[in-house]
């Protein structure tokens, strides 16, 4: 079968090398990809919004499925779009419909969908431009720290964590005023969740579901969670504390009625669904959803899934999931993502990347790359993801980080404590 997976990051390279693995597929493209996709498939010079050219390039080149890496073509409604085409009707799209996008799309949408299933989450209201003077009273119902999120997406920057009410606000009236344009027209005041993080990803035909590796995610730039917030500097899986009991419970409480409720409101969804957990006290609760796998979790839950991933995807498009099989590798795995010096402020880009070619045991995701001259060089703030097994997490992180040494670029850093806290 041809496939044709959309994205240009550390996820879809991980993501395309894990398709290239599937005896199914005689040929893997990727719109538009990066350095690291060519060497499992063809990169296709279009961009995942694209959504002529991609149906174009579908119907041209007898594609058969369509995988969705990230967020945004979904929220814009590529599933849709392929659908609602004649001409590539019969095409499934791995990902949810536009509507079932807006659990990722609307954090006030997703909310309110928690609130109608019962799924735990924290405690919130909504407010806009006409209901600023509640918005401040609700603030004043809540302790500190304050929680305030824009509604729609900000490339992963619309959350706000203000240590006093004073400045809580302060930025609460900023966002409504268009401190990120119209995706803050509306914000979201939640109460503050104390606990650790953890991805919990399934996939699901609509109906059926199927479980993957939990992952743990690494957003600071700094070591011990110090410093900026970034797109990920690495990710750990499993994760220590989700025990079989602990995912009992998010399967019970929060996967379960998150696929039912779905279906019950007539919500098309194929696809991923992201759970962003956190545990407090022993108790899962939802952080938020995200309608696609996360970015660095897959360059550590793409190692562990032994199962054939086009198979899982054969299941979905066919409605008939629960008649597949997933295994898990039982090692575990550690990513760690170098990156350009600066980021994520300003960084430079365009810079020769060395040493790829040394890596001996670990698995190397390209993120912010492209070729240039015939020279793999930087060009993103998060490069090169290195991901590795190991019997436990301290050997994948030892492999990871010496593979990560042999790798040179200008002012490349990274963190060396991922996986380290749990
Ligand atoms: P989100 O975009 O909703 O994932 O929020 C970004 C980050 O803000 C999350 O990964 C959490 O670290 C943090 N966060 C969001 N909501 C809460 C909350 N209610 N309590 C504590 N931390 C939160
Ligand atoms: N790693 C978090 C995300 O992909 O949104």
């Amino acid at each position: 079968m041809k496939v044709l997976l959309l994205g240009s990051g550390g996820r879809e390279h991980a993501l395309a090398w894990k398709i290239a693995q599937s005896a199914k597929v005689e040929k893997l493209f990727i719109a538009p990809g990066n350095a690291g996709t060519q060497n499992v498939g063809e990169n296709v010079d279009i961009k995942a919004d694209d959504f002529e050219a991609l149906k174009n390039f579908v119907v041209e080149n007898g594609v058969d499925m369509v995988i969705v890496g990230p967020e945004d073509p979904l929220v814009k409604g590529v599933y849709d779009d392929f659908k609602n085409d004649e001409r590539t009707k019969n095409v499934p799209v791995i990902g949810p419909s536009k509507s079932g996008a807006v659990l990722e799309g609307s954090k006030d949408f997703a909310k309110q969908f928690m609130k109608r299933h019962n799924i735990p989450t924290a405690k919130y209201e909504t407010f806009d431009g006409t209901t600023v003077e509640e918005g401040l009273k609700f603030l004043e119902t809540l302790k500190a720290p304050y929680v305030l999120k824009a509604d729609g997406l900000c490339a992963g920057k619309g959350v706000l964590i203000l240590p006093t009410l004073e400045e809580a606000k302060k930025e609460f009236k900023e966002m409504l005023g268009g401190m990120f344009g119209n995706a803050s027209a509306r914000v979201v005041i939640e109460e503050f969740l104390s606990g650790i993080e953890c991805s919990v990803f399934a996939l699901t035909d609509g109906k059926n579901y199927k479980i993957l590796p939990e992952a743990k995610d690494y957003k600071r730039i700094g070591e011990h969670d110090t410093g900026l917030n970034t797109g990920g500097m690495g990710s750990v899986s499993p994760v220590p504390f989700a025990t079989k009991e602990w995912m009992q419970k998010v399967e019970d409480r929060i996967i379960r009625p998150t696929v039912e409720g779905l279906a019950e409101e007539n919500i098309e969804y194929k696809g991923f669904i992201f759970f962003g957990l956190i545990n407090v006290e022993g108790e899962p609760m939802v952080i938020e959803y995200n309608c696609r796998m996360g970015d660095p979790e897959t360059e550590t839950v793409m190692l562990r899934l032994k199962s054939d991933i086009v198979d899982l995807f054969e299941g979905v498009a066919e409605g008939n999931l629960d008649k597949r099989a997933i295994e898990f590798d039982e090692r575990a795995a550690v990513c760690v993502m170098l990156v350009s010096g600066g980021y994520p402020q300003a960084y430079a880009k365009g810079y020769e990347i060395t040493g790829l070619d040394k890596i001996e045991d670990s698995v190397v995701f390209h993120a912010g790359t492209k070729m240039q001259n015939g020279k793999v060089v930087t060009n993103g703030g998060r490069v090169i993801a290195v991901s590795s097994y190991g019997k436990d997490k301290s050997e994948a992180l030892q492999n990871s980080f010496t593979q990560a040494q042999k790798i040179e670029f200008t002012d490349k850093y990274f963190r060396r404590d991922i996986g380290q806290d749990l």
